[in-house]
């Protein structure tokens, strides 16, 4: 299979208009928990991204019927036979965990590949299998499987503490969130995640006939029920994919107008950027973010929300690269997810790492040079450094981002990036 290359010519400013997707990271579990209803449901605004692909894959191998055309998923649940998630389609994807609530409810059963570590490190699924056990279910590992049963009379209700080494657990949240709608009883999960991501799940599964309290909040209770609707449901606007255009509009000193952005979900980075002396003005569904300035040094700690996002970190990091002093960017979710570090001090950047933290000396410019993209978000960030850097620089392994940027080309381009994929 022929490999993808970005080759960018830098050095230039972004202006204009660009539109948010829908959220990948939003989409994947509303996906997945239309397992829990026997009919057709249909889910909107869906990013057209490989994961968004892998896992219709996955729900076709377990029984459904699924059909993604434009920015729509239909999926039929009608049928589920198989409620195995296969090593072949799951190493592809982590997040395919997020099938295992869903199945279990539906099936009383689950058997899913357990997922291996990955370029930003250790990621265990020990929260998720905790929360599941605390509802009855058996879980067993083997063969690099989980296995998940649920008791003959199913699973019941449970009081259940959900929080992990690093704080909440955002697809731990999803599946027992999942597994609890249709138990028996009450569940309340304490310490569930905030993420905007998991609201969109629970407004998805409460227009499904789910009976949840909390939306939004660590403390959510959810009552039983017999019974789901097929969903019929819009996802929210990506903010990782929002606050991306928003750190290389800051690292190119450009005038950006975001389109399908909402604000309110990502305070703690519209604070940041204030603080680096962007010029933001935030709308009800647009934001505008312009930077012509000299960007000043900040520190970021990343957080479950409402703090700062672990997956905007590295993008962040080329715009304080450029900044005027020195800063420091702190890693409290995943402390191993550096690995743009090297790449980005080939590119000329003065970063530094220090146990769980990088020390940043700005410079005054970056330079080309040819670099590797590790993971989906540290490529991201080397396209924006690529962008703000002088010369031209190759991107290796690009499908790393189209894991989760719809048509990044297509849309930094129209905003004056100068990008060109190619095969080699
Ligand atoms: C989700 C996002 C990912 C984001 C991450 C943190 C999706 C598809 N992915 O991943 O983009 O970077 O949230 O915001 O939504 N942990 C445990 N045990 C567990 C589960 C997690 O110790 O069973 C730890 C993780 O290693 C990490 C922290 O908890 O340190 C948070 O991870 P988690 O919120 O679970 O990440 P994901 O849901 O996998």
């Amino acid at each position: 299979m022929a490999l993808e290359i970005f080759k960018i010519k830098g050095g230039t400013s972004l202006n204009g208009k660009v539109t948010v997707s829908g959220s990948k990271n939003a989409a994947l579990p509303i996906i997945a928990s239309t397992i829990l209803s026997d009919g057709k449901s249909i889910i909107k605004s869906v990013p057209r991204l490989s994961d968004i692909e892998v896992l219709c894959s996955l729900m076709q191998s377990l029984g459904c019927k699924t059909n993604f055309q434009n920015d729509c998923v239909e999926i039929d649940s009608a049928v589920i036979d198989n409620p195995v998630g296969e090593y072949e389609i799951v190493r592809k994807m982590r997040a395919s965990i997020c099938i295992l609530g869903p199945l279990l409810a539906r099936c009383g059963r689950a058997q899913i590949s357990m997922p291996g570590g990955c370029a930003i490190g250790y990621r265990p699924v020990d929260i998720h299998l905790r929360g599941l056990e605390a509802m009855g279910a058996n879980i067993e590992l083997k063969n690099g499987y989980i296995f998940a049963k649920a008791p003959s009379a199913g699973l019941k209700g449970a009081n259940i503490f959900l929080g992990g080494a690093f704080g909440s657990s955002v697809l731990a949240t999803a599946n027992v969130l999942c597994a609890a709608v249709m138990a028996k009883g009450r569940t309340i999960i304490e310490y569930a995640a905030c993420e905007p991501e998991i609201t969109d799940l629970v407004d998805c599964l409460i227009k499904m006939g789910a009976d949840i309290k909390g939306r939004g909040s660590p403390r959510l209770i959810i009552e039983g029920v017999k019974k789901l609707k097929p969903a019929d449901h819009t996802v929210i606007p990506d903010r990782i994919e929002a606050g991306t255009f928003m750190a290389s509009a800051l690292a190119t000193k450009g005038a950006l107008e975001i389109q399908n952005c909402r604000c309110e979900d990502m305070m703690a980075v519209v604070d940041k950027l204030r603080e680096m002396g962007a010029k933001m003005q935030c709308k009800k569904n647009s934001c505008l973010v312009a930077f012509d300035s000299k960007i000043n040094p900040v520190d970021i700690t990343t957080l479950p929300y409402p703090g700062f996002p672990t997956d905007l970190q590295a993008q962040f990091m080329i715009a304080l690269a450029l900044a005027k002093g020195n800063s420091v960017i702190t890693e409290k979710i995943f402390p191993d997810r550096f690995m743009h570090v090297p790449e980005l001090n080939r590119m000329g950047a003065n970063l530094r790492k220090e146990g769980q933290s990088i020390i940043i000396s700005g410079v005054k410019k970056l330079t080309a040079a040819p670099v590797m993209a590790s993971d989906l978000r540290a490529s991201a960030a080397l396209v924006i450094a690529a962008i703000a850097a002088a010369g031209e620089t190759i991107i290796n392994r690009i499908y790393h981002i189209d894991r989760g940027y719809e048509k990044i080309e297509t849309k930094l381009n129209a905003v004056g990036a100068k990008i060109q994929r190619l095969d080699v």
